[in-house]
């Protein structure tokens, strides 16, 4: 069984945020009274992918990238001609294909006028805003820096500015939500006409704030009740769903988080950004991230200090890496790219999926693996079935 090389991504790491929200597990850290050194950090990120470019130059090969994300943290601290110079860099280092998507992560609470201009002119196309809810009592709950007011505002300015692909962020079962609170934050969205909403469930992640000191969340049927009318609310509004949290009007689908979901490449630069890489040659999937603490990540200077962590992923390993990707995608990925993206032959899983089948988990189809209802809603279980 051969590995082929799928298509490549890039993801650059904006490390901090204005203020740390009490839910959010992200590798971001609030400000303080001294300004981050944003400039030196974009010099960083250059000598990262230089590094990298000298380390994986084989794997890297004539391949060009089809999709760029800034994630954060909030990439939209950092002023748009730091922005062009790093994708200015980029360009003369890597190959970009003709229409690749390039996406910024845009905290509302941190976008003067004017920005979304000096963004567009830099190369960025696509805008996603942390939305989270537009019931300002819900985002004060959320330690949100913004309010529901001025998250619009700042949408219809990156309209104005001629963005054609914007994503909003929001999430549901926030404290005391009910069902109707969850659905009019899916309304406010829609009104707004984005191209592309994600509807994330608040999860309680470890070492932040609300796991400490947990608010009242809605139960899992309350949840999954808010999830299935929020489904059903969008798709009515002309949004259909891809992926667990992913909606889009059509041809409007994210590049970038499709291509982390049927088990693409990526390059990550950027303090704890992780990248994946296919070794055609020796048909080996290899991990590698980079150091967490920006200071660190910083101190390393492109040196080899960077990196947090480089390992080839094994073949008991891959098949549970590849299932926690591809089986988020509500339509499901071919049979045949199992083997494509992961080298092994599918007898690997066969018994697994015969599982799944039994359960009603997956649909019986030969020829894709995709969920069924019921096993969207286990989805974890379903998973689990591919532990080695
Ligand atoms: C990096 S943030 C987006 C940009 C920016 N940092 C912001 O928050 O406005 C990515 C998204 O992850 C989601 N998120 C973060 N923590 C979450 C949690 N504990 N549960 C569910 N979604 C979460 C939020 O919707 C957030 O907008
Ligand atoms: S602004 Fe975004 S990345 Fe920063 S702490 Fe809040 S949710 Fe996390």
């Amino acid at each position: 069984m051969s590995l082929t090389a799928p298509p490549l991504s890039l993801y650059v790491h904006m490390p901090w945020c204005v203020k740390k929200c009490p839910y959010c597990d992200f590798n971001s850290h609030g400000l303080r009274s001294e300004p981050p050194p944003y400039a030196a950090y974009i010099d960083q990120l250059l000598a990262d992918l230089d590094a990298d470019r000298a380390d994986l130059a084989a794997a890297l090969e004539g391949r060009p990238v089809i999709s760029i994300f800034f994630g954060g943290g909030t990439p939209s601290l950092f002023a748009p001609e730091l922005i062009a110079r790093l994708l200015d860099g980029v360009r003369e280092r890597l190959p970009l294909a003709h229409d690749v998507e390039i996406t910024l992560e845009t905290n509302p609470g941190t976008v003067e006028h004017g920005r979304f201009d000096g963004y567009l002119a830099a190369g960025v196309n696509r805008i996603s805003f942390g939305v989270q809810s537009f019931d300002d009592d819900k985002l004060r709950r959320l330690g949100r820096i913004h309010s529901a007011g001025e998250a619009e505002a700042a949408v219809k300015s990156a309209q104005d500015a001629g963005y054609a692909n914007i994503n909003l962020d929001l999430m549901y079962a926030l404290p005391r939500q009910d069902l109707d609170g969850a659905l009019t934050d899916v309304e406010r969205a829609v009104a707004l006409g984005p191209t592309h909403i994600s509807h994330y469930q608040l999860t309680l992640e470890p070492n932040t704030v609300f796991a400490a000191n947990p608010p009242p969340l809605p139960d899992d049927d309350h949840a999954w009740a808010m999830q299935e009318a929020c489904e059903a609310r969008l798709a009515e509004a002309g949004y259909g769903q891809y992926e667990i949290s992913a909606y889009a009007q059509p041809g409007r689908r994210c590049l970038h988080n499709l291509n982390y979901w049927e088990f693409g490449d990526y390059l990550g630069i950027g303090a704890g950004a992780h990248g994946k890489l296919s070794d055609a040659a020796s048909g080996l999937v290899r991990r590698r991230w980079k150091s967490r603490h920006p200071r660190a990540y910083m101190e390393a200077n492109g040196g080899p200090a960077r990196i947090g962590g480089d390992s080839m992923v094994g073949a008991d390993e891959l098949p549970f890496e590849y299932m926690l990707n591809a089986l988020r995608l509500v339509h499901g990925v071919p049979m045949a790219a199992f083997a494509e993206r992961t080298g092994l032959p599918s007898a690997r899983i066969a018994a697994a999926l015969s599982t799944a089948r039994q359960h009603g988990w997956l649909h019986d189809d030969p020829q894709r693996l995709h969920t069924t209802v019921l096993g969207q809603r286990f989805l974890n279980d379903v998973i689990g079935l591919f532990l080695d």
